[in-house]
């Protein structure tokens, strides 16, 4: 992890917010960078409405003075900067490490430019060596992770301090162990399918580009245009 790396990705994703739209801000520390220069944007004039991914970027969003949305009320986010915990170079992600992937990816599905960003430790050939991040409601997590045992997925729920750790919808997280996964659309299908499971953290053809730090570089990935 390299706090420079971030810092420059997070600068390159600033430059593409502008006037009068709305933002969707990310949750994690690169997203952190992104959240206090847009911030700094704000307080010199910027005008932009965020929709914050979970409580603690909201939190960070009212100390900068960003002036929020109600997702509720908007018909689409114009642009999105969001971390992952991992990305491979055709854009396919697993997001969920800071546990806020449910508003991460209801953020994500109405974003039109969805950029992620990243320090170059979150490369990866094949998704997998971080565990898919699950969110289940918690009276499903024995059925739930029954049924990933039969996907070959090991579950473990996630803790913080001595208990299970909770999202900002009061549900638990299984950190699930898949091995490398050859084919993360068809998995991600089978997620959706679970009963008990309210979303995972394979974002999948959700990403527009991902804004990679490289020592002093930037390697940006972008998706073929639909
Ligand atoms: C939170 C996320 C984060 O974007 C992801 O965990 C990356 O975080 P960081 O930038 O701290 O490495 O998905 O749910």
């Amino acid at each position: 992890m390299n706090d420079q790396e971030k810092i420059n990705a997070a600068l390159k994703a600033v430059s593409f917010v502008t006037g009068g739209q709305i933002v969707g801000l990310g949750t994690g520390s690169t997203a952190y960078f992104a959240i206090c220069e847009i911030g700094k944007m704000v307080r010199e004039g910027l005008q932009i409405q965020a929709i914050p991914t979970s409580e603690a970027t909201r939190q960070l969003a009212i100390e900068w003075q960003i002036p929020l949305a109600d997702i509720n009320t908007v018909q689409q986010i114009d642009i999105t900067i969001d971390g992952a915990d991992e990305f491979t170079r055709d854009l396919q992600l697993i997001k969920g490490g800071g546990g806020a992937l449910l508003r991460e990816k209801i953020v994500a599905s109405i974003t039109t430019t969805q950029i992620i960003i990243a320090d170059g430790s979150k490369e990866v050939e094949q998704l997998g060596a971080f565990k898919v991040p699950i969110e289940v409601i918690p009276f499903a997590v024995n059925a739930v992770t029954k049924r990933l045992h039969l996907l070959k997925g090991n579950a473990t729920l996630r803790h913080k301090n001595g208990n299970a750790f909770q999202t900002d919808q009061g549900n638990f997280i299984l950190d699930v162990d898949f091995g490398l996964i050859n084919a993360p659309a068809a998995l991600a299908k089978e997620l959706d399918h679970i009963t008990g499971i309210v979303e995972h953290g394979l974002f999948i053809d959700l990403a527009a580009m991902v804004i990679c730090g490289k020592g002093d570089a930037l390697e940006i990935y972008e998706a073929a245009k639909k």
